[in-house]
C-alpha cells in the first residue's frame, strides 16, 4: 500500500442498499443510483461497476467528465448527467451517448447539428422548475422547448424531471407536496401537447423512503445507495409514517495507520497553535492524514478516531497532512496499527454523521470530501 491512509469500500453493503431500494420500489419504476461527486466519495468505477452487476440499469453522474470516466472503465449502460453540460462538452457526450438534462434552449440548439446524423437519437430529461429556484424551467418555456426537441432530427426528448428542495431538511413536507404537484401537473402538460415522455422522474433517497407516490417510472437514489440516511428529519418522519423499516449498510470505512508512538509530559502542548496542553502524562499517536485527505481541520480537538477497538481523541489541530491521537487509555499501541477514521473498528464506529454533527455540516460533505487521490479499495 503506497497511501498513508485509503478508503474500504464495502461492496456487498452498495448491492445490499440497491437491492433494498429496489424492494421498496417495487416493479413499477427504475432503480437508478446517483454515483455522482465519486460516487459520494466512495470511487465511481468501482461502485458503478458493484451497482451494474447488481442490476442497475441507469446511473446518474453529475458532468460529462464522469460519464466519460465510466465509458472509459467499459460501461455500456444508461448514463443520465443531472448537472450542466457545457457547450464545449456536447461533442463528448453525444459521442459517448450521455442522457442529458436540459433546460436552455441553446443547449438544444448546440446539440441539433452535433446529432442530426445519429443512428439512435440523443436523449435529453427536461427539466421543470417547480421550487428549487436551481436548474429548470416554468411549464410553458418546457412546453417550447419539448417542441424544439421534436422539430429536431437526432433528439428525443427521453425524459421530464424535477427536483425537490425541502425534502429532507423538514419533517414538514407541505412544499414538497406542491412541488409534486406542480411537476404532475408538467407531465400533464407535457402529455396534452402530444409528448410520449418515457421516463419521469423526481425523487432523491428521502422522497424514495417516504412517499411513494413520488416514484413514477424511475427514481434517482444518492445517499441512500452507500447506506446513509439523508437526514434526521428523514428517519423521523419515516417513523412517524411508519416507513422506517428498511435496512441501509454503510458502505464506507476510511483508516490510516499509527506513525509514530511517543510519551510526552503533563503540561506539554501538542501541534501548530499550541491549542491542547496536556493534563496528564500522555501516550501520543501520530497519525499520517490531515485536511489534505479530507479530513476537515475543525475536527481539531473535536474528533474521535479508532484504534484497536478504542475510541482516540484527537489531540491539537489537524495539520495538513497528519494528526496526533491521545491514546494513553488504549493499552499495547504500537507502530503501524490500524487507525480507524471513519468506520467500525471492534465495537466501536465513527459515522460519518458523528464527523459531520462535529464539524455543523452533513454526512454528504464528509464523504464527498475525502480525497479523490486516496484509494478506494474494494473490501
Ligand atoms: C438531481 C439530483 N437527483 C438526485 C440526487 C440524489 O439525492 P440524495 O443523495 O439525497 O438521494 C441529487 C443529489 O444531490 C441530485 O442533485
Amino acid at each position: 500500500m503506497l497511501f498513508n491512509s485509503w478508503c474500504e469500500i464495502s461492496l456487498s453493503a452498495i448491492e445490499q442498499n440497491y437491492k433494498e431500494f429496489e424492494r421498496i420500489v417495487g416493479p413499477g419504476a427504475i432503480v437508478a443510483p446517483v454515483v455522482k461527486a465519486n460516487a459520494y466519495g466512495h470511487g465511481i468505477e468501482l461502485v458503478s461497476t458493484a451497482l451494474r452487476a447488481a442490476g442497475a440499469a441507469c446511473l446518474c453522474v453529475n458532468e460529462v467528465d464522469e460519464g466519460l470516466r465510466l465509458r472509459a472503465s467499459g460501461d455500456q449502460g444508461r448514463l443520465y448527467v443531472v448537472g450542466y453540460s457545457a457547450f464545449e462538452q456536447l461533442s463528448d457526450a453525444v459521442e459517448a451517448a450521455l442522457d442529458l438534462v436540459v433546460y436552455n434552449r441553446e443547449t438544444v440548439d448546440a446539440l441539433a447539428p452535433l446529432c442530426a446524423r445519429l443512428e439512435r437519437p440523443l436523449g435529453l430529461h427536461l427539466k421543470l422548475e417547480t421550487g428549487n429556484n436551481r436548474q429548470g424551467l416554468p411549464i410553458d418555456q418546457a412546453l417550447e422547448l419539448a417542441d424544439e426537441i421534436r422539430r429536431r432530427p437526432g433528439l428525443c426528448l427521453e425524459g421530464v424531471t424535477t427536483h425537490f428542495a425541502d425534502i429532507e431538511d423538514t419533517t414538514d413536507h407541505t412544499f414538497a407536496m406542491q412541488q409534486l404537484g406542480r411537476f404532475q401537473r408538467g407531465v400533464d402538460a407535457l402529455v396534452a401537447a402530444g409528448h410520449d415522455v418515457p421516463l419521469r422522474h423526481c425523487t432523491n433517497t428521502a422522497a424514495v423512503i417516504l412517499f411513494p407516490e413520488t416514484y413514477f417510472n424511475l427514481v434517482r437514489v444518492g445517499i441512500g445507495t452507500f447506506g446513509m440516511w439523508p437526514s434526521k428529519e428523514t428517519l423521523v418522519t419515516a417513523v412517524q409514517a411508519r416507513r422506517h423499516q428498511i435496512h441501509l449498510e454503510p458502505a464506507l470505512s476510511w483508516k490510516s495507520r499509527v506513525a509514530q508512538v511517543k510519551d510526552v509530559a503533563r503540561g506539554e502542548y501538542i501541534g501548530y497553535g499550541r491549542t491542547y496542553q496536556t493534563t496528564h502524562e500522555t501516550r501520543l499517536a501520530i497519525v499520517p492524514v490531515g485536511y489534505y485527505d479530507g479530513y476537515d481541520r475543525r475536527l481539531s480537538n473535536l474528533a474521535h478516531v479508532l484504534v484497536r477497538g478504542h475510541r482516540a481523541p484527537v489531540r491539537g489541530r489537524i495539520c495538513m497532512n497528519m494528526l496526533m491521537i491521545d491514546v494513553t487509555h488504549v493499552p499495547d499501541v504500537a507502530l503501524e496499527d490500524e487507525v480507524v477514521l471513519l468506520g467500525t473498528q471492534g465495537e466501536q464506529r465513527v459515522s460519518a454523521e458523528q464527523l459531520a454533527s462535529w464539524i455543523g455540516t452533513i454526512n454528504y460533505e464528509v464523504t464527498t470530501r475525502i480525497h479523490e487521490r486516496l484509494p478506494r479499495l474494494p473490501r
